[in-house]
């Protein structure tokens, strides 16, 4: 069985909790077409702040609401935006004034967003952006930000240094791991460093020393993969693509984890008629555990602080699924490789337990063939209702479909069970 090499972070926990919710809350909710609008648009500061800053009034903000419904997703731990890439910071951080206490807000909005989620029983991450596009020592990169394509982009650079961004960035990381008790997940984003040198990288971030200070003062936070530092991450994390098998870097095994979205953005965007079904989504959570990984889902909030209701149609949708099949995602992970994965189906393993869960994703006409299986397994049920699964073709239709004495064959109910995906739970002998 795969098993990932330790790392500085406590990944104990996550890699049996195995989904969270993301949450990407900004200014750009008003926009409402993409958290990347200032870039996508070439929008300047003075612009942007005109439209949004001054206008950012969530009055239906309610994080109870939010995490309630996370934890009846089943999501056990959550990963917030407390600044994106337009600058702009939920919490009431010291060395800046833009902020959400600044906005008709008028609060800060990390603080009982973090207490609500504790109380529902989930773990805090901090989603920090490294990229800036609103602070003025930022310097202005050729190919990302607003402005791109000005024509004075390398003036303006004149006035700008990236080291004293640096130290602002090391100041923010320093206040959210200070100021908000236990943070279990720090997810910086992102390094773009280019071999001409232009791009963003450690040298940028000044990552070497962030790294220690993130370390210094929470020595036990799970910390992605984005600053551009070669060790000291602990988790992998592929976006918008599902990995092909366990992610292995330096061909080896790492502890991973997709973020993926509902629609495609990340931010609310109104418009988006691209959401993606509760199944499919059901199904992306299984094939992440079914390769040993991590499923971390995409809320986008509006602007007046809320999920809107495709948001919440899938995650009751889900919550749904999981309050049956709970035990085949939490604690489980890839099954050993002497276990051949069926047709049409993906498999988990509760190394603990020694139970290995079959998630039937197309139901078959009544044979579920499970070759290598033989003798191997004591009893098997359905996880929906406890039902028990019959074991072993019968000779007649053996002799007519061919059987193999290396196949264990379940015999399934004709109707499928009226769940997302029906999980078969068998018990191994030992
Ligand atoms: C990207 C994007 C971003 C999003 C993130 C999530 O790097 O810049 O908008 O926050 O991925 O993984």
């Amino acid at each position: 069985m795969l098993k990932p090499a330790k790392t500085p972070g406590d990944t104990s926990w996550f890699v049996h909790d195995r989904f969270g919710l993301f949450i990407h809350w900004g200014l750009y909710a008003q926009g409402a077409r993409h958290e990347w609008l200032m870039h996508n648009e070439q929008i300047p500061v003075k612009e942007y702040e005109r439209r949004y800053f001054k206008r950012f009034d969530p009055d239906l903000y309610d994080p109870n609401l939010w995490a309630s419904a996370a934890a009846g997703a089943g999501m056990k731990y959550f990963v917030v935006t407390t600044k994106h890439h337009e600058g702009f910071c939920l919490w009431d951080s010291k060395v800046t004034d833009y902020k959400a206490t600044n906005t008709p807000a008028g609060r800060d909005l990390l603080k009982p967003m973090v207490e609500a989620f504790r109380a529902h029983g989930l773990r805090t991450g901090f989603y920090h952006s490294l990229i800036d596009w609103h602070h003025d020592q930022f310097i202005l990169d050729p190919h990302i930000g607003p402005y791109r394509a000005h024509a004075d982009r390398e003036k303006m650079n004149k006035k700008r240094s990236q080291a004293n961004y640096a130290k602002y960035l090391n100041a923010q990381v320093t206040e959210l791991l200070t100021d908000f008790g236990d943070v279990d997940i720090l997810w910086c984003d992102f390094s773009y460093p280019k071999p001409d040198g232009s791009g963003k990288g450690k040298k940028d971030w000044d990552s070497e020393n962030l790294y220690k200070t993130i370390r210094a003062l929470q020595p036990k936070v799970i910390l992605n993969d984005r600053l551009d530092l070669e060790k000291g991450w602990d988790v992998k994390t592929p976006e918008q693509a599902q990995p092909r098998g366990w992610v292995m870097h330096n061909g080896k095994p790492v502890v991973w984890e997709a973020c993926q979205t509902f629609s495609g953005s990340w931010g609310y965007h109104r418009d988006e008629q691209s959401w993606r079904s509760t199944d499919q989504l059901i199904h992306t959570l299984i094939d992440c555990v079914s390769k040993g990984g991590n499923l971390l889902l995409n809320v986008g909030p509006t602007g007046r602080g809320e999920f809107d209701e495709r948001a919440m149609d899938r995650l009751r949708g889900i919550g749904e699924w999981m309050r049956r099949h709970g035990r085949s995602i939490y604690g489980c992970t890839q099954a050993p490789d002497s276990f051949k994965t069926p047709q049409d189906c993906r498999l988990t393993y509760n190394p603990d337990t020694k139970r290995l869960y079959v998630h039937v994703l197309a139901w078959p006409y009544k044979h579920l063939h499970m070759d290598g299986f033989a003798g191997r397994v004591e009893y098997a049920q359905l996880l929906n209702d406890a039902s028990e699964v019959g074991l072993g073709l019968d000779s007649w239709h053996a002799n007519q479909i061919g059987a193999d004495k290396e196949t264990l064959t379940l015999v399934l109910p004709q109707e499928k069970p009226r769940v997302a995906v029906p999980v078969i739970e068998l018990f191994l002998k030992k």
